[in-house]
């Protein structure tokens, strides 16, 4: 049973209206991301990080998957083989779009996670340091589930035995930039996988692909989600 492993990075949410990080105007050229998207920020001003979150939360209730969120979920439906999407995003566009198979490395914007009971919860709307842990009752030890620069990403062990299993990976609208996922496509294709990329532009690691296909994601992954059920692509 063949496998396909697919990582999605901002860029496949970027046509739904959800900004990006390293693209022109996008989040890191408004944010500095040590005051918003590390512990030490977080530590030092609890208010801002959860005004941050908050913010982009509202912003999510505003937006739909897009056209190449819904060929995955198609994909997995309809292919014969297993699909897996890793993805980098916290959004929730991949679950809506009907993604089951799904892995977020980096946490997800709808969830709290409490650091003193570990426990983590559904939350769709404003968080803030005054929020009571609804299982432990303790206030001012909510943060937003999301993986900060200098943290491990989750799930690193399912997803290491999926690059090692997969028959092809691809790479959906992310950058390459930030590590370990910018080196996932070295692990599959180490372990005999057929590397595609799927970008508006080069990323940090296009060289690494076998196959690299250019442009918007809702114009370029509906045919290739198509290529890879008439089997024309043998994924
Ligand atoms: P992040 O929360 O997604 O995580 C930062 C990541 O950088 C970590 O997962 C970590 O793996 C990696 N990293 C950086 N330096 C590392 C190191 N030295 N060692 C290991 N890993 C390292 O990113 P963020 O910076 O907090 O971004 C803000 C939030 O906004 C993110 O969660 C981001 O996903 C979200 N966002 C989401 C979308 C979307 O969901 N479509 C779009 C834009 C922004
Ligand atoms: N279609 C396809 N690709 C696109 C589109 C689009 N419409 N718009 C942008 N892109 C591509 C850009 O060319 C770029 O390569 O999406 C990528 C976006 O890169 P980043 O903004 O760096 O986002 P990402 O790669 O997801 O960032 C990785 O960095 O800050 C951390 O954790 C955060 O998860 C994020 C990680
Ligand atoms: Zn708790």
């Amino acid at each position: 049973m063949s496998l396909i492993v697919i990582l999605t990075g901002a860029g496949i949410s970027a046509e739904s209206g959800v900004d990006t990080f390293r693209d022109s105007g996008g989040i890191w050229s408004r944010y500095d991301f040590r005051k918003v998207a590390t512990p030490e920020g977080f530590a030092a001003n609890p208010t801002l990080v959860h005004q941050f979150y908050n913010d982009r939360r509202e912003q999510l209730s505003l937006v739909e998957p897009n056209a190449a969120h819904h060929a995955l979920a198609r994909l997995e439906r309809e292919y014969r083989g297993s699909v897996v999407v890793i993805t980098q995003n916290i959004d929730n566009l991949h679950e809506r779009a009907g993604t089951k198979n799904l892995i977020h490395m980096h946490g997800e914007l709808c969830k709290a996670l409490c650091v003193r009971c570990k426990k983590r919860f559904e939350w769709e709307g404003p968080l803030s340091a005054f929020d009571n842990c609804p299982n432990c009752g303790h206030s001012g030890c909510l943060r937003p589930d999301v993986v900060w620069f200098g943290e491990m990403p989750y799930h690193m062990d399912i997803i290491e035995e999926m690059l090692i299993r997969a028959d092809m990976f691809v790479s959906i609208g992310t950058s390459g930039s930030v590590y370990p996922a910018a080196m996932f496509v070295e692990v599959a294709s180490g372990n005999g996988a057929r590397t595609v990329e799927l970008n508006l532009e080069c990323s940090e690691v296009s060289e690494l692909f076998d196959e690299r296909i250019k442009g918007r994601a809702t114009e370029i992954v509906p045919p290739f989600v198509d290529a890879l059920l008439a089997g024309e692509l043998n994924g």
